[in-house]
């Protein structure tokens, strides 16, 4: 095969695979998510919390897998306000699918969050069918941020502004 198109195939396939998993994600939300925290992730005030620039959703990763395996109960504050309220579990869903609607939600409604990932969530197995979550179990995000802040003034002074590493995908 000719070196060129060979490479135009491959990188076809490369950016259509990542359309097709913006789209999987997108109605992945849609169909597991929009009926309660609502388009655009913005929730319905005193029922369903917003997802929207919520403080755990762009808080510690581990948190928002256990929601999803475990389910959530009981008073929690988010973005200031408190909600009491149930979330049933998402554990049917396979690791693939949860890690990428997670990520998706991480990534839109004005959220900017590290993507998580199926092996991530695979760690997590094992809480599936533990009695559900209440906010006592969860870490605290302001507080992870305020540690995240600590560690990374430490090193800052070591070495200032390291450039960030651009994810390069190549594949073959
Ligand atoms: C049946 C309604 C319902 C569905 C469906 C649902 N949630 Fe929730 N979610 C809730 C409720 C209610 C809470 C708050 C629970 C409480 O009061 O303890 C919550 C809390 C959360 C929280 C923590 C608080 C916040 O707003 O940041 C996250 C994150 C979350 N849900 C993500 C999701 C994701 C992602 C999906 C889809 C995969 C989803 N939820 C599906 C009702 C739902």
């Amino acid at each position: 095969m000719n070196k060129t198109f060979k490479f135009t195939l491959v990188a076809g396939a490369s950016i259509a695979a990542s359309v097709l998993s913006t789209f999987a994600s997108a109605d992945l939300y849609k169909a597991k998510c929009v009926a309660c925290h609502q388009a655009g992730g913005a929730g319905l005030p005193n029922v369903f919390p917003p997802l929207a620039e919520s403080e755990w959703v762009n808080g510690p990763a581990e948190n928002l897998i256990k929601i999803q395996l475990r389910g959530l109960m009981g008073p929690i504050t988010v973005k200031g306000k408190s909600y009491n309220s149930v979330m049933p579990p998402n554990a049917a869903m396979t690791d693939k699918e949860i890690a990428s609607v997670l990520t998706y939600v991480r990534s839109n409604f004005g959220n900017k969050a590290d993507p998580i990932t199926p092996e991530m969530v695979k760690k997590h197995r094992g809480e599936v069918g533990k009695p559900m979550l209440t906010v006592k179990d969860l870490i605290d995000p302001e507080k992870a941020a305020a540690e995240a802040k600590k560690a990374a003034a430490k090193k800052g002074a070591a070495k200032k502004e390291a450039p960030k590493k651009e994810e390069t995908k190549e594949k073959e």
